[in-house]
């Protein structure tokens, strides 16, 4: 049984990959500072899959706690979740970002490698295909960003290709994720950020919880469907999923590789919210805002890669991803 190092493991993404990887038979060790996250979901994840995984709250920024964390146990792979990702924020705090997200990593390297432990598998994002890519975005594309945060993800993936190419026994993957939404179906786990939301899904929630008026829908003039933004919104189990089947792979290959996950289709803003008014039974009030400085018309995925090299496949809908999310928010809700 491989034991797996999953930083951020607390985290949205990290705490549904953990579900997956324990129900497997995995043994899971979670470093997580909790400065997103909250200590409760780890037992969640316990609930959920009837095993323990172990915990630590520790800093990537503390390059001895992790040092301990290789030494208490024969780690054989990492599956490298932690950092900082809200966008706005970013261009607000660049230093606290390429701190946190940077120099995480070059800490983390520096213990596997200390370590002997040669397989990690990196939370990328489709924001470093940048502005100028034509949509599907495959991996071969040049990269680019648009912010710090986005440039904490090139800078990451540059680093990692490097010391893969200088250490012929690593194996690195990068998976470039597109827009995770959702939920644990158990309702035990899922995405509820504090204060007002950045992104569409948990705002949208919060809208059909009545915690928020009304959803400005940023901008109806793009060229897309009906002038709305388009996005590839992926079922955080999908996403799951698919990191399981790429640590198999990166187990079993070295170098590095880039793999998308993503469903290669697109919804627009307007699509997104009737899918959760249906799952909700009310409609949702809205109003057309100014677009947001930043944002694309259109993002999804060419999903080829990761078909032929993974056999991975999205499954879950736009319906299931709001049927979850509206479950896990009135779960959330009940809890309180
Ligand atoms: P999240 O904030 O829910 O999870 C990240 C976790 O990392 C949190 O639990 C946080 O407490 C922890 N963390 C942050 N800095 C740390 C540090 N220095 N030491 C230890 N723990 C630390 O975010 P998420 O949505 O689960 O995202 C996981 C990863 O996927 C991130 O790297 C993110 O950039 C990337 N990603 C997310 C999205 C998305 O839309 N959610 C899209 C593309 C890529
Ligand atoms: N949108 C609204 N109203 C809102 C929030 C968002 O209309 O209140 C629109 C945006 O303009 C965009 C779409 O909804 O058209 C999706 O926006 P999100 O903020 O949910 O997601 P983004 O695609 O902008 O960005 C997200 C993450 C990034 C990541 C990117 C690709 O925030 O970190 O997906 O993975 F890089």
């Amino acid at each position: 049984m491989k034991t797996i190092l999953v930083t951020g493991g607390a985290g949205y993404i990290g705490s549904h990959v953990c579900v997956q990887l324990l129900e497997a038979g995995y043994s899971v060790v979670i470093a997580d500072n909790l400065c997103n996250a909250q200590r409760d979901v780890v037992d969640r994840i316990a609930r959920i899959t009837g095993t323990q995984p172990v915990f630590y709250q520790t800093d990537l920024l503390d390059l001895d706690g992790l040092r301990a964390i290789f030494r208490a146990h024969a780690i054989d792979g990492v599956l490298h979740f932690a950092g900082l990702k809200a966008v706005g924020e970013s261009t607000e705090q660049p230093l606290r970002y390429y701190s946190n997200n940077l120099t995480g990593t070059l800490h983390l390297l520096t213990a596997m490698q200390e370590a002997g432990c040669t397989t990690l598998v990196f939370s990328s994002s489709a924001t470093v295909y940048g502005a100028d890519n034509p949509v599907p975005f495959d991996e071969r594309m040049p990269t680019s960003a648009t912010n710090p945060y986005g440039y904490t993800k090139v800078v990451q993936e540059r680093i990692l290709t490097d010391i893969a190419a200088a250490q012929p026994d690593m194996s690195v993957l990068l998976l470039r994720y597109f827009n995770p939404v959702g939920a644990h179906p158990s309702g035990w786990i899922g995405e509820d950020p504090n204060g007002i939301p950045n992104n569409l899904m948990p705002y949208v929630a919060k809208v059909a919880t009545g915690e928020l008026p009304c959803i400005n829908v940023f901008g109806n003039d793009y060229d897309t469907v009906d002038g709305t933004g388009v996005r590839d919104y992926i079922h955080v189990c999908d996403l799951a999923r698919g990191h399981m089947l790429a640590l198999e792979y990166a187990f079993g290959r070295t170098g590095t590789d880039i793999i998308n996950l993503g469903t290669g289709r697109g919804s627009s803003v307007l699509e997104l919210i009737y899918a959760f008014s249906k799952a909700c039974g009310h409609p949702l009030p809205y109003v057309i805002a100014p677009r947001r400085p930043g944002d694309i018309a259109s993002c999804w995925a060419d999903t080829t890669k990761a078909k032929e090299v993974l056999g991975f496949t999205a499954q879950l809908t736009l319906a299931d991803m709001c049927r979850d999310s509206w479950h896990f928010i009135c779960r959330q809700r009940e809890r309180e």
